[in-house]
């Protein structure tokens, strides 16, 4: 059996030891996995993880971008156990149940969709499995209207969207989905519109933000090449699908303003339908309660996740217009039906911690908050990295942050991908008591958006003081 390097008690020890021989990780190489010296989360508490050891560390990427107010939320906490109290689980199929109702009234309130006051809520239970029910959605939409033909979804270079198929399909990665390549179903690429690479290409030096003609310059070109995909693939284009203002998964690619509102009438003007992929960027983490409000657009398709349950439990959500429900509105016999659906649909825990969290989201303020937090780290970051000579970019929307590291800023030249450096930075970060998480060298940090301000100001001290004391030139060796 495989040791762990790491000195620990013994119970730790019999846990990872355990883990080495069962457990299979996500997004993990599991043999470095067991060559490291892992951490075994035991407790939360407020906006801090605990190991088995008794460490704390800040969740400075809110447990994969999930948690909305801290862990251990008392409001939340009783809802889900008041919930307990009545029943874990009932099935959707055929029954209702009250949680699953009450938080669809809610999420359809306040939805970035055409028509919300009528939208439609359909429940699942991850970001991938609501993005594959929009694709479903679109497709059927279009088979029910005598327009089959519409096969071929439109989607951003490097957009990620989960890694279920039709995820894969419209989000595809060559690092992350090469060997299932041949699973994917037709989708057409455009390129995103991605400020930094255009500032990478011509080195130009000098964050936070890119001047605002340059940010313009790139807008208008990447809405020039999506208008031209979308001409390619013309009468058989079933949808536009992307993430709003701010490409997670895909190295923190922020969205220069207005672009947004030019996909919006980009598709409006071609008849396509507008699919948004609000699971990163919903609930308060980028600048409005989704990043669609943001600049006031209004999509057919809205999917959800991560933090719909306040980052309890596993919860997703594909809103609709209701243009698009009509088109799975038929006569009983007609069969219009969408036939989809997973044995937790809509589960009744999850909801009712969904319905608390929405509840203290808006009770608390926490958009505005968030707001204030995030422009907090913003200028705490330029404080104390502006002149960091590998400090390249630092791009921001609400709460979620990319720092991109660089072996030569003014000249743009990235590490060598198998040098690691921005994991090593992490690690060191995480020693010392704060979570980040990187995206190869785009250190992430997406704090939970209540997250309070001493600890938000303690969170950045971590990160800023351990890539100031990060002896880069040794790890790019
Ligand atoms: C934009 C986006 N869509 C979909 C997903 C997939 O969500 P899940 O991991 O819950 O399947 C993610 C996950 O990070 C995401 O960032």
């Amino acid at each position: 059996m495989e040791q762990p390097a790491t000195d620990c008690s013994t119970e730790t020890r019999r846990l990872i030891e355990s883990d080495f021989a069962h457990l299979w990780h996500p997004f993990t190489a599991m043999r470095r996995w067991r060559g490291g010296e892992p951490i075994v989360i035991e407790h939360g508490e407020g906006f801090e993880l605990f190991d088995t050891e008794g460490r704390g560390y800040i969740d400075g990427f809110s447990s994969l971008w999930c948690n909305v107010h801290g862990h251990r939320v008392p409001e939340i906490d009783n809802a889900v156990r008041d919930q307990l109290g009545r029943i874990a689980h009932a099935t959707m199929l055929g029954y209702a149940t009250v949680p699953a109702i009450e938080l669809a009234a809610r999420i359809a309130g306040v939805s970035p969709v055409v028509e919300h006051e009528n939208a439609k809520v359909f429940y699942s239970d991850a970001g991938a499995t609501a993005v594959e029910l929009a694709l479903k959605m679109a497709i059927g939409h279009h088979y029910y209207n005598g327009r089959g033909e519409r096969d071929t979804f439109v989607s951003l270079e490097g957009a990620y969207h989960g890694d279920t198929t039709g995820g894969v399909s419209v989000g595809y990665s060559e690092v992350l989905h090469k060997p299932f390549g041949s699973m994917r179903f037709r989708c057409a690429k455009a390129p995103a519109p991605d400020v930094a690479r255009d500032r990478r290409r011509d080195s130009v030096d000098g964050w936070p933000s890119a001047d605002g003609e340059l940010r313009d310059a790139v807008r208008d070109q990447a809405l020039a090449a999506l208008e031209c995909t979308l001409d390619e693939v013309g009468g058989r284009c079933a949808g536009v699908i992307i993430e709003p203002l701010m490409q997670g998964a895909a190295g923190m690619i922020e969205h220069p303003d207005g672009y947004l509102q030019g996909v919006e009438r980009l598709a409006r003007e071609r008849g396509v339908l507008l699919i948004v992929d609000e699971v990163a960027t919903g609930f308060a983490r980028t600048g409005g309660m989704f990043a669609c409000d943001v600049e006031g657009v209004r999509a057919d398709i809205v999917c959800m996740g991560k933090g719909i349950s306040g980052g309890y439990l596993p919860l997703a959500a594909t809103v609709c217009s209701p243009e698009i429900a009509r088109s799975f509105d038929g006569e009983p016999g007609e069969e219009r039906t969408l036939f989809h659906g997973h044995t937790y649909t809509g589960n009744p825990l999850a909801c009712a911690a969904g319905i608390a969290s929405f509840d203290l989201i808006q009770q608390r303020g926490i958009v505005e908050h968030a707001n204030t937090i995030g422009g907090l780290m913003e200028r705490e970051i330029a404080g104390g990295l502006s002149d960091h000579p590998h400090v390249g970019d630092v791009r921001r929307r609400g709460v979620m942050i990319g720092i991109e590291l660089v072996q030569g800023r003014q000249a743009w030249v990235a590490f060598e991908r198998s040098a690691r450096v921005g994991r090593s930075v992490c690690e060191a970060i995480t020693r010392s008591g704060a979570m980040v998480r990187p995206l190869g060298d785009v250190l992430v940090l997406n704090p939970a958006p209540a997250m309070d301000k001493a600890t938000c100001g303690r969170l950045i001290r971590l990160v800023v003081d351990g890539i100031n004391s990060f002896d880069f030139d040794h790890a790019a060796r």
